[in-house]
């Protein structure tokens, strides 16, 4: 076990590093590298609960949501887990040497980050925020939280901004190592759901498509959503995770997380309707749920990106071996730090190999 965890932390280090160089790859594969690495996207309509998803999964308060399109540019949120008793911190790509250790002040630098490329309008931007998230109580994994698909342009918005958000958003889950958090609120027509449309489209076996059913808690009364969750209405390969998310008005009292995780398990415990699924349920499981698929994913695929990693090696020496005054002192640096990462990752994968069971553990 300590091996494939091993392997994953490597594997995020890289994905990070490769984020910080950005364009100065060279002439080597880390792009395809990066892509070669899973990462978990939301998908799903305006206000659907995709930002309040995201927050729950890391446990924390620190991203911007409310009613109308809140979130306007991609959010690459790398989460790294770090040893225990060690204080949490963000930090963002564009303000690298910054270490937040106030997350309302995080949600405050993404607003105005956000701001800075769109100005204060309803317009969005393709060019993505990048958030590392370092703590003990998180899992290492890379989620990203995008503007919500809409049906129509809202006043001040172009006419176009229908189709670019849905073009946004395509391009990152068409990607095959992309999961889908299929973001869906019960409080509406299921059969109309944006986000179970387009993963069906990208995803056509929902192989990497997970059904979250959010606002159980706003469905009319007399109403549930057991025929979802139980997986006769829409049958998903992997089961629907229902959540109860804060409220508005829970936003505006201050609702913090750990109260939120507590009313959420409530609502399940002691709910007649969900009362005997009640652990198959909730942000936490949710989170169990993806760190444990992330693991079998990166299982399945270490041979491609094995090898892939030793082309890297090679094409980094290579590159490093060439560098020229022409590059910049920082991207030879980084570039040396993701040759050393790969070098570390395939030591640890030779090891699980030594250990005699290729893809076992323990
Ligand atoms: P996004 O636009 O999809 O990112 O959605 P947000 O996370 O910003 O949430 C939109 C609004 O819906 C906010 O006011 C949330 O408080 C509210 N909301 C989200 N999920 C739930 C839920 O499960 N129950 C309730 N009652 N409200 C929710
Ligand atoms: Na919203
Ligand atoms: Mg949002």
């Amino acid at each position: 076990m300590a091996t494939m965890e091993s392997l994953i932390v490597t594997v995020n280090r890289i994905q990070r590093a490769c984020t910080v160089l950005g364009d100065h790859g060279g002439d080597t594969n880390l792009p395809t590298l990066w892509e070669a690495l899973p990462s978990v996207v939301v998908v799903g309509g305006q206000s659907s609960g995709k930002s309040s998803v995201l927050e729950s999964i890391v446990g924390r308060d620190f991203l911007p949501r409310g009613s109308g399109i809140v979130t306007r540019r991609p959010l690459v949120l790398q989460l790294h887990k770090t040893e225990r008793g060690l204080q949490e911190y963000g930090e963002f790509l564009h303000l690298p040497k910054k270490k937040f250790t106030d997350f309302s002040m995080v949600r405050k630098e993404i607003q105005d980050e956000t701001d800075r490329m769109t100005g204060k309008s309803k317009q969005i931007s393709p060019v993505p925020i990048h958030l590392s998230i370092y703590s003990p109580n998180v899992v290492n994994l890379t989620l990203i939280d995008l503007p919500g698909l809409t049906k129509v342009a809202v006043e001040g918005q172009p006419e176009s901004i229908v189709q670019d958000i849905e073009s946004m958003v395509r391009s990152y889950v068409e990607k095959p190592n992309c999961i889908i958090l299929a973001i869906t609120p019960a409080n509406q027509d299921i059969a109309t759901s944006d986000a179970i449309k387009l993963s069906r489209e990208v995803d056509p076996t929902g192989e990497r498509t997970f059904g979250v059913l959010t606002k159980l808690d706003l469905m009319d009364k007399g109403t549930n959503a057991i025929d979802v969750l139980e997986g006769r209405a829409y049958p998903l390969q992997h089961p629907w995770v229902g959540i109860v998310n804060r409220s508005q008005a829970d936003i505006k009292k201050n609702v913090d997380m750990i109260a939120s995780r507590w009313k959420e398990r409530e609502f399940f415990a002691s709910s007649p309707d969900y009362g005997h699924l009640a652990s198959k349920m909730g942000s936490e499981y949710l989170a169990k749920v993806l760190s444990k698929h992330l693991e079998s994913v990166i299982r399945a695929r270490l041979p491609g990106i094995t090898s892939l990693i030793n082309k890297s090696i090679e094409e980094l020496e290579a590159e490093l071996s060439h560098l020229g005054r022409s590059v910049a002192v920082d991207a030879g640096a980084q570039l040396y730090t993701i040759l050393e990462l790969c070098r570390a990752f395939d030591r640890i994968f030779k090891e699980h190999l030594d250990g005699g069971r290729p893809g076992g553990d323990r």
